[in-house]
């Protein structure tokens, strides 16, 4: 694991207690690093309508933009469970519009942390060039 992850895994890990998940009782917590080195977190939101939940990527991201980010150049993510998190589906594309495919994507895990990147774990995905006419 590079600096990077280990950096990026502590500053999710330290957000986790802050996910608001009273519902599904699942604790997630994100990291984002931007092409300026800072660093932004973000935690699972539930709500009682549960379709308007955000989970903790999404949340990082989208902080991440209203500071003023555009490129996430790595990804972090722990959660409360014992098996290691990836990201959901969703999250995924979401991740893939502000970092690159080579942009690695650290999954916590009680034994050790894996990292993938955002291409192998959106492989094919919808891309800009899919919406030229
Ligand atoms: N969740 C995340 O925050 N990230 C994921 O990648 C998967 C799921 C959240 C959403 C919901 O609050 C809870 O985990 C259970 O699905």
């Amino acid at each position: 694991m590079s600096v990077d992850a280990n950096v990026l895994l502590d500053a999710a890990r330290k957000s986790l207690e802050r996910a608001y998940a009273p519902y599904s009782r699942f604790k997630v917590a994100a990291a984002v690093l931007d092409d300026q080195g800072r660093v932004y977190t973000g935690v699972n939101v539930e709500n009682l309508s549960y379709g308007l939940s955000i989970c903790a990527e999404r949340a990082a991201i989208f902080a991440a933009v209203a500071a003023g980010a555009r490129r996430i150049t790595a990804v972090a993510v722990t959660s409360s469970a014992a098996e290691r998190l990836s990201p959901c589906g969703a999250c995924r594309q979401v991740i893939a519009e502000f970092a690159a495919p080579e942009v690695p994507v650290f999954c916590d895990a009680p034994d050790a942390p894996r990292r993938w990147s955002v291409g192998e774990l959106l492989p094919d995905g919808f891309v800009a060039s899919h919406l030229a006419k």
